[in-house]
């Protein structure tokens, strides 16, 4: 039987003899996009609260054995990086600090795939201890959430008194030479939003790349509103209080965050880059390069999408990897155009909130 391949609406031939799930166009969608970045939840679970993603009594977190095992993980991506084109992997949660087997977990996929650029997207409680073995086990880089410098604001925003804990933690990645350490922050309006400049000038100084996220409607408590949010331009206009912006020349080359460079103001001086992820106004849908797989298994083919696909009943049925890698394929074809907010065309009527929460999905 001819096999035909109909990514990008142009049906081409296959050569005979590879695997159906092997397809030169690796995670393709409709809309001639091409998934190269996967972002792989390690648990649902987190011990923080952050109001806007977690709610304060937390959630019902996933039994163990729902969750992918080590084993099921290194499988997942090696189908993903052998037969579908994934060339960078982003671990998240919830927290993936929490789960034991973290560090083994790191190695092991260095261990099968050593030129692959492998990050970790953590909130720091915790990494102190941690961040040596990360380093040996041969993790690329990572990224340390914290939206604020002060201990008081630390604990509104993220219901835990933990702020010391995370400034360690970054200390100690640095000391490991987990560096350039890129530093995520959310501003929310009278809680952090003043800290903004503040933050800047404590990354530049230490040479961390701080890049601030436009909130998205992710929160557990479905709280989020427009109004509420700390837009891209809002952002902009905070840090000029203190720092004069201008865009980074640089090729923007698919990344989310819009960089620009920062001086003092009538100063000739590069103090460093800071970026500035504007998913809600200014959403980048068209250039997405991520597939999402949930700490269940599951694929997600956007942030915002409401359909999800299960790999891990597949993988434990005893299914061959060009059937998992099929499936996979076939939730990407799926990926929605965009998620419905500040697209020309597309108000928020069209938008719905998904049901999970960030912590559910994976940052
Ligand atoms: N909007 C924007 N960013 C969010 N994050 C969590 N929830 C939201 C949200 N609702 C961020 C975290 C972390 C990353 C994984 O996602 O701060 O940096
Ligand atoms: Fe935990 Fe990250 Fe959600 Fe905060 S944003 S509650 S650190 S998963």
């Amino acid at each position: 039987m001819e096999r035909v391949s109909t990514a990008l609406g142009m049906p081409t031939v296959l050569p005979p003899g590879r695997p159906v799930g092997a397809r030169p166009d690796g995670l393709a969608d409709q809309f001639g996009r091409r998934a190269t970045d996967l972002r792989l939840s390690l648990t649902d679970k987190c011990n923080l609260r952050c109001s806007y993603c977690m709610p304060a009594d937390g959630l019902a977190w996933l039994k163990r054995e729902r969750l992918l095992s080590a084993d099921e993980i290194a499988r997942l991506v090696r189908i993903g990086v052998d037969e579908l084109g994934v060339r960078e992997l982003r671990l998240t949660g919830g927290e993936p600090l929490v789960r034991a087997d973290l560090v083994d977990i790191v190695a092991r996929l260095r261990a099968a795939h050593p030129d692959l650029p492998i990050s970790l997207t953590t909130n720091g409680v915790g990494l102190a201890g941690k961040a040596k073995a990360l380093a040996e086990a041969g993790l690329t880089r990572l990224n340390v959430s914290m939206d604020t410098l002060h201990p008081g604001t630390f604990a509104e925003l993220t219901r835990r008194p933990f702020l010391d804990q995370v400034l360690a933690g970054i200390e100690a990645a640095d000391a490991a030479g987990l560096r350039p350490l890129k530093i995520n922050a959310v501003l929310m309006r009278g809680v952090n939003d003043a800290h903004a400049a503040e933050l800047l000038g404590w990354c530049l100084d230490r040479g961390h790349e701080l890049r601030f996220i436009e909130q998205m409607p992710l929160d557990a408590d479905h709280g989020w509103t427009r109004d509420g949010m700390v837009t891209a331009a809002e952002t902009r206009a905070l840090l000029g209080s203190d720092f004069a912006l201008s865009a980074d020349p640089r090729e923007r080359d698919g990344a989310p965050a819009e960089r620009f460079e920062v001086r003092r103001h009538g100063s000739p001086v590069l103090l460093g880059t800071v970026g500035i992820i504007a998913s809600v106004t200014e959403p980048f849908c068209a250039d997405c390069r991520r597939t999402r797989i949930t700490a269940e298994g599951k694929v997600m083919s956007c942030l915002f999408s409401r359909t999800e696909v299960d790999l891990l009943g597949l993988l434990r049925s005893g299914a061959a990897d060009s059937d998992v890698a099929a499936r996979w394929r076939a939730a990407m074809w799926a990926k929605p155009k965009a998620h419905g907010m500040g697209h020309p065309g597309l108000g928020d009527a069209d938008f719905v909130q998904p049901d999970r929460s960030m912590s559910a999905i994976g940052g």
